[in-house]
Parts: structure tokens; C-alpha cells; sequence
């Protein structure tokens, strides 16, 4: 069951754009993290290739310099293993981790169990639905999957919050489904994002940092358009921008 504490964090649903610190050594992103001036303190993602290079470690160095942090490891094992694994992330004080809905409503709910601390609190936990690489096309015929996308998209969406989960991680052309049947504090964080200009690399369900914004994103994750950028602090803050005009 979310604590108070989690319920102020999610209630308030403020918007945010997160960068993926998508490197592989801590070199490399503490180098990333120094373009952006002291007061600045962008809200990051960390990921499988960087949490399996540097360990546990860079989690916390990276929670010192006052980063909010989502952990993206994706889980998705038997319900035992899941609840054990996340009861060691709750100790790293991540903001934000995250499993494979697919794992079923079981493991979901034993992932909650893993992840509260004994004093109740603990991190948002969001569901992966269908990764935003994944075409309709490829899933009906590599996965026997027959149903459309979306509602693939909106069946894990609603297992997970039966599951008592805050929100899935979808495209962000799904983002409004989502939250019309999960409701309006039901998070919506949404990779897949592209400047209107940028190639979609292997991305395919994408779209701009403003329709994100229109079709009720709550977090973007927007990592290539930024880190590989010629200038990535002003792409970052041409996202902040678009995303969250003043
Ligand atoms: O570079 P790009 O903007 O495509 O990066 C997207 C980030 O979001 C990557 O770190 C990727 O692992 C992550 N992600 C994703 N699709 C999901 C979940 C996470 O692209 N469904």
C-alpha cells in the first residue's frame, strides 16, 4: 500500500524530465554531469548498462550530489526473487525503480512487499508495459500476442495498479488510455521522446516533448536527443521547455 509519504510524492504528480545516464563508467557520467551548473541537479535514470559496469555504488554517489533518481533494472523473475532483490534496492533511497508488468500481478505485489522499508516508506514502483521499441507488428507475430498494442499496453496498465503499483512506464501516444481507465494519479513516464527534427533511432512509438505534454505525460525520459547532443545542457533545457512551458 503506498505511504503517505509515497502518496505526497505521487499525488502531487509533478511533471519532470529525466535524463538516462546510458554510459557505461562513472567517469563518463560524472564528466555529463558537470556540464550543467551547481544548482542545477537534473533528475536522472540509471540503467542496466551502468548499474552492471559500476555497481551499487554510483547509485549513491550520484544520490550525494542531489540527483532525484529513477533505478530502471526492469525486474522480471518468480515473485520470491523479485521481492528479495527489491527489498536490496530499497536500501540504495532511490526515488524510482521499475519491473515487467508481464511478471504477472503476483510478482508485482510481491515486489511491493520487497521494496517497503520497515518504516512503511518506499520508492515509487512503476510497471514496464510493451518496451516503446516494440511494433504492433512484432508483437502479434514473434510473441502470439493478438490483441492491438494499446490495449496490450492498457491490460498491463491495469494490472499493475491492481497490483497497487503508482504507474507504468508506456509511450507517450498511450499515456491518455492509461490514465483514462488507471486515473489521473495513476504516473504515466514515457521514453520514446524526440525533438520534432531528431531521428527516432530504434525508437518507434515516439513524439515531441510538447505532444508528450498534450497527451498528459507526467515523466519523459528523453535520452539520445540529449546525451548525444553537440550541446546537451541546451537540450535539456530546450526539453524543460517544451515540456513544461511556464
Ligand atoms: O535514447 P532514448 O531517448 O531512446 O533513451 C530511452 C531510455 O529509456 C533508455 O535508457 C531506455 O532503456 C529506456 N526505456 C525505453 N523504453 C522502455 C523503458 C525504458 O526506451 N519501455
Amino acid at each position: 500500500m503506498p505511504t503517505e509519504k509515497n502518496c505526497e510524492k505521487n499525488c502531487a504528480l509533478k511533471k519532470e524530465v529525466i535524463i538516462p545516464l546510458d554510459f557505461s563508467s562513472a567517469r563518463e557520467v560524472f564528466d555529463f554531469l558537470a556540464l550543467f551548473p551547481q544548482g542545477e541537479k537534473p533528475y536522472v535514470k540509471i540503467g542496466m548498462e551502468l548499474f552492471y559496469s559500476e555497481g551499487p555504488e554510483i547509485v549513491r554517489e550520484i544520490k550525494r550530489r542531489g540527483h532525484k533518481i529513477f533505478l530502471d533494472l526492469k525486474l522480471h523473475d518468480i515473485p520470491n526473487t523479485v521481492k528479495k532483490a527489491m527489498a536490496a534496492l530499497s536500501r540504495l533511497e532511490v526515488d524510482l525503480c521499475n519491473l515487467h508488468t508481464a511478471g504477472t500481478i503476483e510478482m508485482m505485489r510481491a515486489a511491493l512487499k520487497g521494496l517497503t522499508r520497515p518504516d512503511g516508506t518506499r520508492p515509487l514502483l512503476i510497471g514496464v508495459t510493451q518496451l516503446t521499441s516494440t511494433s504492433e507488428a512484432r508483437m502479434q507475430s514473434e510473441l502470439l500476442i493478438s490483441a492491438s498494442l494499446e490495449d496490450t499496453v492498457l491490460r498491463y496498465a491495469k494490472n499493475a495498479k491492481a497490483a497497487g503499483l503508482d504507474g507504468v512506464v508506456c509511450s507517450p501516444l498511450e499515456a491518455a488510455r492509461v490514465k483514462a481507465a488507471c486515473g489521473k494519479d495513476f504516473l504515466t513516464v514515457t521514453p520514446g521522446i524526440r525533438f520534432a527534427e531528431s531521428s527516432s533511432d530504434d525508437q518507434v512509438r515516439i513524439a515531441a516533448p510538447a505532444n508528450a505534454r498534450e497527451m498528459g505525460c507526467d515523466y519523459i525520459v528523453v535520452g539520445r536527443p540529449i546525451i548525444a547532443a553537440g550541446d546537451p545542457l541546451a537540450a535539456y533545457r530546450r526539453c524543460v521547455k517544451e515540456f513544461l512551458p511556464i
